[in-house]
């Protein structure tokens, strides 16, 4: 490749390191730069583009960290054997536990917050209950083999789910603790996926900058009686796609 190939936009909100980083990742993605290429030294792409040092080391170090580039010392800059997009079909929805599991990877999560909320109106809605009336709110960092991945925020029936608010979210997963600690029966989910941009929040725990674009979530879960759980995640779209498979 030419530095050239990088395209960058002074006058965009979008930071100029940020621009460098997701082209790259997306030719890396596309199969444009392959296992092994090497891309143009730091030192080319400022002179080529106009850019400090800086700005290009902070994007090549983020492709380095995230796996997608590898420096070999005083040789350059190569690109890495690329893992697959996590690509997880619709037509089952498992939890993040058992999906991330079923590719081979290891599942962590980190909680923010775990706690009694009263419900935003979105919530009482779907999970049909007074908005007076308090819910549990369970709000999580989802990573795979370290990586962040998603944001997400379950909000569940405080009296059926109240083993929730004792559970260990950090090694836990949810839908075990439902099913194995409060002896609930998942039987099937409704979901809707849309485009999101993140806020300041998420853009934190995602690493990646403010109003970037993200899947946009929303669960219902169900049990045979009714609605047990909301959730609400932020997915990011470098690391994930989705397919559908249906039959005509
Ligand atoms: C997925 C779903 C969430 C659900 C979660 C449970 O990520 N999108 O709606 O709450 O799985 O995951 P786990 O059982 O791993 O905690």
């Amino acid at each position: 490749m030419e530095p050239t190939d990088i395209v960058i936009n002074k006058s965009a909100a979008i930071p100029t390191y940020y621009q460098i980083m997701r082209q790259l990742q997306d030719m890396i993605q596309r199969g444009v730069l392959v296992a092994d290429e090497a891309i143009p030294s730091e030192r080319d792409f400022c002179a080529a583009l106009n850019i400090s040092r800086n700005t290009v080391r902070q994007a090549i170090s983020k492709l380095v960290s995230d796996g997608l580039l590898y420096k070999k010392k005083g040789i350059g800059i190569f690109v890495s054997q690329q893992k697959a997009k996590m690509n997880q079909p619709l037509s089952r929805l498992p939890s993040f536990t058992e999906y991330v599991l079923s590719q081979g990877m290891a599942p962590v999560s980190k909680v923010i917050e775990l706690g009694l909320v009263t419900p935003p109106l979105e919530v009482s809605k779907a999970l049909e209950c007074e908005s007076y009336e308090n819910v549990i709110s369970l709000h999580r960092l989802r990573l795979a083999e370290g990586l962040p991945m998603a944001v997400e925020k379950s909000y569940l029936d405080s009296v059926l789910c109240q083993k929730v608010l004792y559970a260990d979210f950090n090694h836990d997963s949810l839908y075990d603790t439902l099913r194995n600690k409060c002896g609930l029966q998942l039987t099937h989910c409704h979901e809707s996926i849309e485009l999101g941009f993140c806020d300041v929040e998420t853009s934190r725990h995602l690493d990646i900058p403010t109003g970037t674009p993200v899947f946009h979530r929303t669960r219902t879960t169900y049990t045979k009686t009714g609605a047990i759980e909301y959730v609400i995640s932020q997915y990011r779209v470098d690391r994930f796609k989705f397919h559908l498979e249906v039959s005509l």
